[in-house]
This record gives C-alpha cells, sequence and structure tokens, in this order.
C-alpha cells in the first residue's frame, strides 16, 4: 500500500465524506492543492491536442454508440496513473464509512469542445449497477459565467427538479451516488476539461 503518496487533503475529505452521507452528493473545493489541478489540466489539455482522446460513446456491448448530440466529450482512460493514489485512498475511505464494498475504480480525463455536452442521464449502463459512486474534479483555471458547462444535478425522487448548478472551475471535487443522481452537463462555450470516475463493487 502506497497510502501515504496521496497528495489529498484528508481533512477534508473526510468533511466531503460527512456531506455525501447526509445529502447523497458533495461539493469540495479544497481536497487538492490548485497548482497540482493545474498540471493534471495540462496533461489533459495535452492529450487531447495530441490527438490521443476518443470520442466518448453511451451504452456498452452492442447497444454501445456514439451520439454526440447526447454526449459530446473526448475521453483518455487512466491507467495506472500517479493519480490513482488518491483514489486508492478514498476507496477505502469510502469503505470504512459506507460499507459499500468498493472494489475499484475507473477514471478518465474528459475533453468538452465549444458546444458539447451531456444530456440527463445516470452513470449506469442498463441493467448494470456497479458503479456506486461518482467523482468529478474540475480542471478549468479561467471559467466565466458566460461559458456555461455547468453540472445540474437533479433530485432523484423527483428527477424533473433541480438541486444544484455547479461550474467546473479548477480545484472543484464533486462526489454523488451514481445509482440515485440524474445528472446533466450544459453545453459550454470554452474547452471545458475534468477528470471523472467512478468507484465499483464488481472486481
Ligand atoms: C459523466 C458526467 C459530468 C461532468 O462523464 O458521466 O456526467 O460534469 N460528467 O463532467
Ligand atoms: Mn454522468
Amino acid at each position: 500500500m502506497s497510502l501515504n503518496k496521496s497528495i489529498l487533503n484528508k481533512q477534508s475529505l473526510f468533511a466531503a465524506l460527512d456531506e455525501l452521507a447526509t445529502q447523497g452528493w458533495s461539493e469540495a473545493h479544497e481536497i487538492f492543492p490548485l497548482d497540482y489541478c493545474a498540471g493534471l489540466a495540462q496533461e489533459c489539455q495535452k492529450l487531447h491536442a495530441a490527438g490521443k482522446m476518443d470520442k466518448s460513446a453511451i451504452g456498452r456491448g452492442i447497444s454501445k454508440s456514439i451520439e454526440s448530440k447526447i454526449r459530446g466529450d473526448d475521453i483518455f482512460w487512466l491507467d495506472n496513473h500517479p493519480f490513482f493514489e488518491n483514489l486508492d485512498f478514498m476507496l477505502q475511505a469510502l469503505n470504512e464509512s459506507f460499507f459499500l464494498g468498493l472494489k475499484q475504480f475507473e477514471a478518465h480525463f474528459a475533453f468538452y469542445p465549444p458546444g458539447a455536452g451531456y444530456e440527463k442521464h445516470l452513470d449506469n449502463s442498463r441493467g448494470q449497477n456497479n458503479r456506486k459512486i461518482t467523482f468529478l474534479l474540475y480542471l478549468n483555471e479561467i471559467w466565466q459565467e458566460t461559458d456555461g458547462g455547468k453540472l445540474v444535478l437533479y433530485n432523484p425522487q423527483e428527477p424533473t427538479k433541480m438541486i444544484c448548478k455547479i461550474a467546473p472551475k479548477l480545484g472543484t471535487f464533486i462526489l454523488f451516488r451514481s445509482d440515485l443522481f440524474p445528472h446533466e452537463v450544459e453545453k459550454s462555450s470554452a474547452n471545458r476539461c475534468s477528470l471523472t470516475g467512478w468507484f465499483r463493487d464488481d472486481k
């Protein structure tokens, strides 16, 4: 185990987990240092500029398709990235707090070019329920109200009722229950970078 290599602010993480426990989602700003996030932002931009990202798809297996009107981002799946030190620590902390039996995580960079968004959805494909907790780390140093691109969370009991809108500003970190919260990404008019992933209960 290499838990002490994780750069995250543990006190802020535990505060976010308390919020997650009481309301099913949380918004935090101080879990990751901003200069660390700026490094991730650069990495995401470089991967996109180098043509290393793939068009995102919706569904899986035979029903998998690229529908850029529904979901317009490009993604790059991470494999053994140093950020995983943080996710290892979080997985353990989540399991200690919630008894979710989380076993693994998956994560990708996402790049939404101008005009892209992601329509309202839940984070599990039909028939699948292994994604338990969604996390989002936003990576945009300059973000203005007119850029749009906000995350919109909806009420699990009343999916037409909005809970909040969150701008994807550098260092903002969101957690929510993947199986409960419908959410969408409003169309943005600027490039929009994030690091997104899921904690899962399957192996
Ligand atoms: C997703 C997603 C939200 C965001 O990738 O499934 O909902 O704010 N992303 O980037
Ligand atoms: Mn989603």
